[in-house]
């Protein structure tokens, strides 16, 4: 996830800034640039590679100038190097900007841009809001009415820092769908995708809102909306929070973060994937041998992968552990086959050595992954982005609610390029999955609380059970994978249906077992099977929309209604939330659990 950082006031620009990306490195990123301002000119400078580096060997500390802003770059669009690196550029060099977010349209902008002349340098989707600026600007009175309209053209997310050569008093910040926060100082001020950055020097802070837009210089700022330009009355607020606390945002671990981030990471998801989807979708369509490959978390997103591609685009995937691929389909992946990679990290050792078999034997590959440059995405034909930024957290939450949501996409799309679902259908649909990260926000997060005191009841149980059918059943081996790895408590995960086929056995007095029933197809035989266990004295925790579970249950989690298909990313976030207050409750960091690496590089 990038990070911005921007300084006016009477100190030394880059020396604030280099301090303030230092604050933000917590954040992940690949690349690191800085521009000050001085008597007119910009400074720009940026590469590829950590602060330290970059700033040593690019001489960031030596920059004149007492505004400017700095950025770490996350990639999005275009790979991490020196050019893609921020701050971009408009063709006059008088606009230089830094951007978090990722812009939804920027391919048909840039199309737009390069027939009217424009000059690009790189391959990033934030340059295009430079030029686009400059474009406006022809035709527009003053520098704030085009940055108005130009922003106003752009369907996505973005936090911005704008500086314009001909206002040496002050820097614009914009919010949409991308943090962004004011520090006040006295006689200084400060924008930042995050507190931490300039909490050394102030804790008085503004929150700006979507689609808000800050002018701030040294001694003044004021804050408006980029649809009118009105001004929008903001309080100041003072933040208590050590350095510690404000890199988690306030929040106690990464995970809880994470977790609490996936509104704005979906958002992410759904934007940046708008348009590359159909392209991807009309390449692989014809395929019919299908393998989805994965490990852990990643493997559940791809069980999901399986049901949304039978039930819209009625293929039938394999879904294979990719270590036992390797060594079980060996010989039957071939020129025909289409195998379908899913990686946050790109980098699990038993994943890309199937990718590797895959390629070598002729297959198409498609990778789904969320580090941009990762080694997976070199050895893909094909590369989705799930847009989620770092997770810090071990235990996979954020990455692979965004895997979902690509998986949703790719199947809808495809649904669409073969004609095997109803076009209606499939317009409601999107329209739902865009609804989504609302329903997170507003329906899912606040019972955060409520899931803590639940897991206080249970913090002693030894033994957990999650059932599910269809599409529920990925969900429920996710809850328990997220269960066991940061509680160390046992869970077993399996289809509801397999329960009276042994695991009844083990279910007695007070055995807690999480019944994913959404309503669809499956919800009268998962009301049998949660009746069943309730018989042997189980505590039933059922997750659904439905009130017949509140009859049924022990306790009942109320789920937003949605389309069947849908509720694998929703249902998720209770899991991932009872599973963190668990760990907790037991002493345990979930951010770093016992014998657990972020990534595993080894087979
Ligand atoms: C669990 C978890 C792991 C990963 C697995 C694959 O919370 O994070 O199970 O999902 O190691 O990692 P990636 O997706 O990086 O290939």
């Amino acid at each position: 996830m990038c990070g911005i950082i921007g300084y006016i006031g009477d100190r030394k620009a880059c020396e604030v800034i280099v301090r303030g990306l230092k604050r933000l490195e917590y954040r992940g990123y690949d690349s690191v640039g800085v521009v000050t301002e001085e008597d007119g000119k910009l400074y720009i400078k940026k590469g590829a590679g950590k602060i330290d580096e970059v700033v040593e060997r690019l001489n960031l500390l030596d920059m004149p100038g007492k505004r400017g802003l700095g950025h770490t770059r996350w990639a999005t669009h275009g790979v991490p190097n020196d050019i893609n690196a921020h701050p971009q550029k408009d063709c006059t060099g008088k606009i230089a900007l830094v951007h978090n977010g990722i812009i939804e349209n920027f391919a048909e902008l840039k199309k737009e841009l390069l027939e009217k002349g424009h000059a690009f340098e790189s391959d990033t989707d934030t340059e295009v809001i430079a030029h686009l600026i400059e474009e406006e600007l022809k035709s527009s009175g003053s520098f704030e009415e085009a940055l108005r309209k130009a922003l106003l053209r752009l369907k996505g997310s973005f936090a911005l820092g704008v500086i314009y050569t001909e206002e040496p008093d002050r820097i614009y910040f914009v919010r949409n769908e991308s943090p962004l926060v004011l520090g006040i100082g006295e006689g200084e001020n400060f924008g930042a995708s995050d507190v931490p950055a300039f909490l050394e020097y102030t804790n008085r802070v503004v929150f700006l809102d979507d689609m808000e837009y800050a002018i701030v210089t040294k001694d003044s700022w004021v804050v408006k909306k980029l649809e009118t330009g009105e001004e929008v009355e903001k309080e100041v607020q003072t933040v208590e929070w050590t350095l510690e606390m404000a890199e988690k945002g306030g929040f106690p671990h990464f995970m809880l973060k994470e977790i609490f981030e996936q509104p704005r990471v979906l958002r992410d998801a759904i934007h940046g994937n708008a348009e590359i989807i159909r392209d991807v979708a009309r390449e692989i369509a014809n395929y019919d041998k299908i393998f989805i490959v994965a490990m852990g978390t990643s493997y559940h997103a791809g069980l999901v992968g399986k049901y949304l591609l039978q039930r819209l685009a009625k293929k039938v995937p394999f879904v294979e552990d990719a270590s036992e691929f390797r060594y079980e389909f060996e010989d039957l992946v071939d020129e025909d086959s289409l195998v379908i990679a899913i990686t946050q990290s790109g980098e699990t050792a038993d994943t890309l050595a199937a990718m590797k078999l895959a390629k070598k034997k002729g297959a198409k590959v498609l990778a789904i992954v969320n580090v941009v440059g990762s080694m997976a995405t070199r050895i893909a034909d094909l590369t989705l982005y799930t847009h989620a930024g770092p997770e810090i957290g071990v235990a996979a939450t954020k990455t692979y609610t965004t895997q979902l949501a690509v998986l949703t996409m790719l199947a809808i799309e495809l649904a669409r390029v073969l004609g095997t679902a109803d076009e209606e259908y499939l317009k409601g649909l999107e329209e739902s999955l865009r609804e989504v990260p609302d329903l997170v926000e507003g329906s899912i997060l606040n019972l955060s609380e409520p899931l803590r005191e639940l897991a206080e009841s249970l913090k002693d149980r030894e033994d957990f059970f999650y059932i599910g059918r269809g599409i529920g059943l990925p969900t429920a081996l996710e809850g328990a994978l997220k269960l066991k790895e940061i509680s160390y408590i046992h869970a077993e995960g399996l289809s509801a249906g397999e329960l009276k086929h042994g695991p009844l056995a083990l279910i007695e007095d007070g055995v807690p077992v999480v019944a994913i029933a959404p309503n669809g197809k499956t919800f009268d035989k998962m009301v049998s099977n949660i009746e069943e266990a309730k018989a042997r004295g189980a505590y039933v925790i059922s997750i659904g929309s439905s009130e017949k579970l509140r009859e049924v249950s022990d306790t009942f989690i109320r789920m937003p209604d949605v389309d069947e298909v849908l509720s694998p990313i929703p249902y998720v976030v209770p899991l991932q939330l009872l599973a963190y207050h668990l760990a907790v409750l037991r002493g345990n960091d979930p951010d770093k659990p016992r014998n657990l690496a972020k990534s595993v590089t080894v087979e």
